[in-house]
């Protein structure tokens, strides 16, 4: 099983590039089937997940060509409405091809989605939304077959601000007869991103990164040349390993806005943080201060997917520090592997306490899922003696290369296979 081990007491400087956004490529993607068109990325991330969605394009039988960080797609040779089960139940987020799928032939077949196993993570408002536009969908043997004769523009209002849902219903809209309005719809920047590769392709949609999204139904696409933006994600994980190892790293190809709520946590644990526009330079504290409360909440408010990441510094905080994850229902399976390395944690269902301790030690430890993974190797570049974590098929769902980037900045780390 392959492995990254690090030794941990290495202060890290230098700079790195982000790369693509995994949640930002994924959509965009399940959108390329769409039209009947060329889509031709650029900046697109060397992910396992992005190799998942590559496939289920591949099953469907879509043209593809990948080099580097560029892919080109052409959907015009779309033969098949049957996504893998096998190749669904490795990646959730394929469920966005239902919208997809339904606004370019009218029907698909698709099993109930895996993915990161922290919570139940249901897709009820997802075929709530699609049920609105028209669709008509029978759930049975594991396996959801929707169907539409014509979708038809309508007033969407999400329960909740889901991300997979509002892009799910921006998909299936896009063709639709007439207008459809989503309200109370996720504002995450990745959102914003979806919405200008479509566009460009000739959708008409606007008020993406609002919670009001508008989406005027085409007839018809055109070929389409895009940009994926850069993660936000990847780039408050390396801030983070600036800040726990005592560093000074400057982060580039990122946009500062999407960053503001890990910026402003981050501060509040003693770093200095520079914005230059389209970089950051970051420097970690001698001490790192506990931070009274983070709550995670949707875009804008402090990600999810950065609340492992936060806990690794937190272990090591000069007191006491409480994470209230209020997104997903079991998201702090990294604390346990945590444990192992010395932490002090405390969960109360949605709730974390971490008393900061003087140092953490190396262990064996495993990553449970991805962003855990990636606290796991956070908590190791700052731990004492040598780490090793296993299971990191899941760091590379969403990391490009994290242990050549960690390495480049001066990390004493390397993957065994
Ligand atoms: C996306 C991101 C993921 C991130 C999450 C929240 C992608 C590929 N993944 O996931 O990295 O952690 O947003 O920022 O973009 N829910 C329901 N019913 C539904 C849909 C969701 O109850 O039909 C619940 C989920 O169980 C979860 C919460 O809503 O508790 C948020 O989920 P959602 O925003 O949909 O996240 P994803 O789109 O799955």
């Amino acid at each position: 099983m392959k492995k990254i081990v690090v030794e941990g007491g290495k202060k890290l400087t230098g700079e790195i590039s982000i790369s693509g956004a995994k949640n930002a490529i994924l959509p965009i993607l399940a959108a390329s089937v769409i039209g009947a068109n060329e889509s031709t990325l650029f900046n697109v991330p060397n992910l396992l997940d992005v190799t998942v969605m590559e496939k289920i394009l591949l099953s469907l039988g879509l043209n593809i060509k990948r080099m580097d960080n560029m892919m080109w797609i052409d959907s015009k040779p779309l033969s098949n409405i049957n996504i893998p089960e096998k190749l669904v139940r490795e990646m959730r987020s394929s469920i966005i091809l239902m919208g997809a799928m339904l606004a370019r032939t009218g029907e698909v077949i698709i099993s109930y989605p895996g993915g990161c196993e922290i919570g139940p993570r249901p897709i009820d408002l997802h075929l709530k939304g699609l049920k609105e536009l028209g669709a008509e969908i029978v759930e049975s043997h594991g396996f959801i077959h929707a169907k539409a004769k014509e979708l038809k523009g309508c007033e969407i209002q999400l329960d909740y601000p889901s991300v997979g849902a509002t892009e799910n219903i921006m998909l299936a809209a896009t063709k639709a007869k007439g207008t459809t309005v989503i309200r109370n719809a996720a504002r995450e920047p990745e959102i914003v991103d979806l919405q200008n590769y479509l566009n460009k392709a000739g959708a008409k949609i606007s008020g993406a990164g609002t919670s009001v999204i508008i989406i005027e139904g085409v007839d018809k696409f055109i070929d389409v040349t895009h940009n994926t933006m850069p993660d936000r994600i990847v780039a408050g994980t390396y801030m983070i390993a600036s800040v726990i190892t005592g560093g000074e790293i400057v982060i580039k190809n990122i946009v500062v806005e999407h960053l503001q709520a890990i910026i402003a946590k981050l501060k509040e644990a003693g770093s200095i943080i520079y914005d230059d526009k389209n970089s950051l330079k970051v420097i970690g504290p001698k001490k790192i201060n506990s931070i009274e409360m983070i709550q995670t909440l949707p875009y804008p408010g402090f990600p999810t997917d950065m609340q492992a990441q936060m806990m690794a510094l937190l272990t090591i905080a000069n007191g006491t520090s409480i994470i209230s994850e209020t997104v997903f229902e079991n998201r702090f399976k990294h604390a346990e592997e945590l444990i192992r390395m010395g932490a002090n944690i405390k969960t109360f269902g949605r709730v974390a306490v971490i008393k900061g301790v003087k140092e953490l030690t190396g262990a064996k430890v495993t990553a449970k899922d991805l962003r855990g993974g990636a606290a796991l190797i956070l908590a190791g570049l700052a731990a004492k003696g040598v780490t090793e974590v296993d299971n990191i098929y899941h760091i590379e769902r969403g990391y490009e290369n994290f242990h050549l980037g960690l390495e480049s900045l001066g990390a004493n780390i390397k993957k065994i296979d």
